[in-house]
């Protein structure tokens, strides 16, 4: 392989922080105050502040922070009362805690396979996975790339059904001028280690109805209501409070989101052009309509064909050892050893699923196993690196080529 110049440059790290955290924390630590409070004592304050500041910027009436991503699903669905049975459709191309929050309320993820383009939720292989038994929908926006939305929304309407966002990546990404985590019923995100907003684990609701908002406080608060005592629990609730140290830490993330956000757009676009003009790489294509995209991950996918017939697992080591970030994609959910062997939840019957044994085979999720085989992704933290840095990968990938 042709020699190539090193690049004198370290990739950027993830997170990034100065001593404003420190300070804010040592703030927290000072005050005493090291929780959100229960209703009536309403002790801390950053949880009540980053609330309605994140609420502002998702252009959501209410916002819920809670512990992270993950229980943020399972309390949308619990509030919207989907529980023994009921059906779920969620994309097969994601992290395990999309379906993982259905499982917790006893109900049952229905996988729906992706567009080869955009690599989020194919609205269009929806409607025939809908049964008597379908509740809700959990289009998850991939990369912030966000799933046909509006079309979704229809359906949706038609078999009246929940939608239910999983904006995990989507800080920030909006559709057709509409923040996504509005368009359903809710949104829920992640502030986990990774995420474009990080608090090393965390997450929020985000919603636009009073009753859902409600109910979903309810259920985070150990069955509180706004405003009521510290002991009297209204419904079955648990405790999926965020802490004032977590709130803190995204208050002061949250004022260099815009910046690293608008940095991380243009050299999207950039690395885009520049990949997608190498004969043999295709990377994840925005969806049509999209206005705003929170590049959580920037996935590829490569024809090994082109490569000299070397593997995913060869080519991201290839790009590890010359120091670029790269990780694997989500193996899709049909093939999690928990979901093919059914080793779940006991006393619920799995049989309707559209998965588990031989009904995981990869046949019956062409595009998904297709795009998974051949593809990786680079962490949303190299689109913060230099020009210099961006043109490094694309040369290297180019001597890759054979
Ligand atoms: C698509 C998706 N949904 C949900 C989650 C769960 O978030 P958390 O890790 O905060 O529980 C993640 C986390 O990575 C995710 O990627």
């Amino acid at each position: 392989m042709p020699h190539q110049k090193k690049t004198n440059q370290k990739f950027p790290s993830w997170p990034i922080y100065n001593d404003q955290e420190e300070k804010i924390l040592s703030e927290v630590v000072k005050s005493g105050k090291w929780w959100c409070g229960a209703p009536e004592s309403h002790e801390g304050k950053f949880v009540w502040q980053f609330q309605e500041d994140f609420a502002k910027f998702q252009n959501a009436k209410f916002c819920i922070a809670l512990a992270n991503g993950t229980v943020a699903i399972e309390s949308i669905l619990f509030a919207l009362g989907v529980g023994l049975g009921d059906e779920v459709i969620v994309s097969d191309y994601t992290f395990v805690a999309s379906a993982s929050a259905v499982i917790a309320n006893n109900a049952i993820p229905i996988f729906c396979d992706i567009n080869p383009e955009t690599f989020v939720m194919d609205v269009n292989k929806l409607e025939h996975l809908i049964t008597e038994r379908t509740k809700a929908i959990i289009p998850v926006h991939l990369g912030g790339n966000p799933v046909e939305i509006d079309t979704l929304i229809e359906i949706a309407r038609k078999n009246k059904l929940f939608v239910i966002e999983d904006c995990a990546h989507a800080h920030g990404s909006s559709y057709k001028g509409k923040k996504l985590g509005n368009w359903g019923n809710a949104g829920s995100f992640s502030f986990q280690a990774s995420k474009v907003l990080t608090s090393g684990e965390g997450g929020a609701i985000i919603c636009n109805s009073n009753d859902l908002a409600d109910k979903i406080y309810s259920y985070i608060d150990c069955g509180r209501k706004k405003g009521s005592g510290s002991y009297e629990h209204f419904s079955y609730g648990t405790n999926y409070r965020m802490t004032e140290y977590q709130a803190a830490i995204l208050l002061i993330q949250m004022q260099r989101f815009k910046e690293q956000h608008k940095l991380r757009n243009e050299n999207a676009r950039y690395l885009s052009k520049r990949l997608n003009e190498i004969d043999g790489i295709k990377v994840m294509k925005p969806t049509q309509g999209t206005s705003e995209l929170g590049w959580y991950v920037f996935p590829f996918v490569f024809d090994p064909n082109k490569f000299g017939g070397i593997s995913k697992m060869e080519f991201k080591r290839k790009l590890q050892e010359k120091g670029i970030p790269c990780v694997n994609n989500y193996p899709p959910l049909h093939t999690l050893t928990c979901f093919k062997e059914v080793k779940l939840k006991p006393g619920i019957n799995y049989s309707t699923a559209n998965w588990g044994g031989n009904k995981s085979d990869d046949r019956f999720f062409p595009i998904v196993s297709e795009i998974y085989s051949k593809s990786i992704e680079f962490p949303q933290e190299l689109l913060l690196a230099s020009p210099e840095q961006l043109d490094y990968i694309v040369e290297f990938i180019k001597l890759l080529l054979k």
